[in-house]
């Protein structure tokens, strides 16, 4: 097993810089998830640790060994292909076999290997088959299987759910993490703009900035836990990226300072105190107020702290819960998570709640105020 590290990593096509000054440690058996919006570089990361693109600067090391110019061969990587990758003339125990037989491991060897990883993904019934006669979710265990068998130090994986259905997907997922919790406990990085993958298989998520905030800030927009990037966003781009439905963002002013924080006016009056530290602020300032859709309250009265109101445009019930649409800024309705026997309509002027320890309060360059506490 090996870590992974990154240091200073950057990446570029001719004059295009793909990916802009990346420095990480995943641990040793860490579960580390790439994650960001699409064309944000997680795939040219992903291949640069594979050793299939050059690394144009920078250092990368694999169990404390620089491998910046071993071939994929020498890295002890395998990697899970968002497209499968699978010989289509082979059947699925010579797929799974290829690997091993090039790397010179015995016969014997080989059929054990491949039988035990087999009958572990469930795919041992259709080891003499080829892939055109599979299901994507069968085809998926495959390309699994075959990473699996060559027993790596590190996996990679290139969203590899993205072709199977929401049920098959959900199913694979939580496979995903048992495998790894249970059997191959070899460092894994695996690549998604799903944030719900993100935030349930991950140890530790690596956001990509993508647009001109690469250049700006680098390709990192913030590496944590995905209970820290969730709780304590770094910036707008963070905040608004994990959590569905995302988390609302209303337009304010800074209208007061204090010890147990800030107060937003928003822009049609209310008076809103979020707990956050009144860091390079002043009072005036533009700011956003962000506040996600299962923290606001529908509130039993029509004044008091923290208190607005908004006019319902829209209503959802999805049978576990109630969505809410309340009129929003910047023609972003404002969202608010309900309980199901919630009877609220479209057209009513509805009172909420926006409780001030999960007020998020971010500066007009898009960057968190920190979090007092909460
Ligand atoms: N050979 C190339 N020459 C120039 N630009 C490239 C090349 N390969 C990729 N790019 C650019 O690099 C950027 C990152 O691509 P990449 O495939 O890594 O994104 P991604 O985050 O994996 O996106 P997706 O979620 O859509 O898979 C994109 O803007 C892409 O257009
Ligand atoms: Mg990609």
């Amino acid at each position: 097993m090996a870590g992974v590290t990154l240091k200073n990593v950057c990446k570029s096509y001719d004059s295009v810089q793909v990916i802009n000054d990346v420095s990480l440690e995943i641990a040793d058996g860490e579960f580390c998830v790439f994650v960001g919006p699409s064309g944000c570089g997680k795939s040219t990361l992903l291949r640069m640790i594979a050793g299939l693109e050059d690394i144009t600067t920078g250092d990368m090391k694999i169990g404390g060994r620089r491998v910046n110019e071993l071939a994929p061969s020498e890295r002890n990587v395998s990697m899970v292909f968002q497209s499968y990758a699978l010989y289509p003339h082979m059947d699925v125990a010579q797929n799974m076999a290829f690997g091993l037989k090039l790397a010179g491991v015995s016969k014997e060897d080989i059929q054990s290997r491949v039988a035990g990883i087999a009958s572990m993904l469930q795919i041992d019934r259709f080891l003499k088959r080829k892939p055109r006669a599979l299901s994507g979710g069968q085809r998926q265990r495959v390309a699994i299987g075959r990473a699996l068998v060559r027993d790596p130090e590190v996996f990679l994986f290139d969203e590899p759910l993205s072709n199977l259905d929401a049920a098959l997907r959900t199913q694979t997922r939580v496979e995903i993490a048992r495998l790894h919790k249970e059997y191959a406990k070899a460092s894994t990085i695996y690549v998604t703009h799903d944030q719900v993958e993100a935030m349930t298989l991950a140890d530790k998520i690596v956001l990509l900035n993508t647009g001109a905030d690469v250049a700006k800030y680098g390709s990192v927009a913030q590496i944590g836990s995905p209970l820290e990037l969730y709780e304590r966003p770094g910036s707008v781009f963070v905040a608004g990226f994990l959590g569905s439905p995302k988390m609302n963002f209303l337009d304010g002013t800074v209208d007061a300072v204090t010890a147990a924080g800030v107060q937003i006016k928003t822009r049609d009056g209310f008076l809103l105190r979020a707990n956050v530290q009144a860091k390079d602020v002043a009072i005036g300032d533009k700011v956003q107020l962000g506040v996600r859709p299962e923290h606001v309250e529908h509130a039993t009265t029509a004044t008091g702290n923290n208190v607005m109101q908004r006019t319902i445009q829209w209503v959802e019930h999805l049978g576990d819960c109630t969505y809410a649409y309340l009129e929003g800024d910047r023609s972003v309705p404002m969202i608010v998570r309900l309980h199901a026997s919630s009877r609220v309509a479209a057209g009513e002027v509805m009172s909420i709640h926006v409780p001030m320890g999960n007020a998020h309060v971010f500066r007009e360059d898009g960057r968190a105020l920190p979090r007092l506490w909460g």
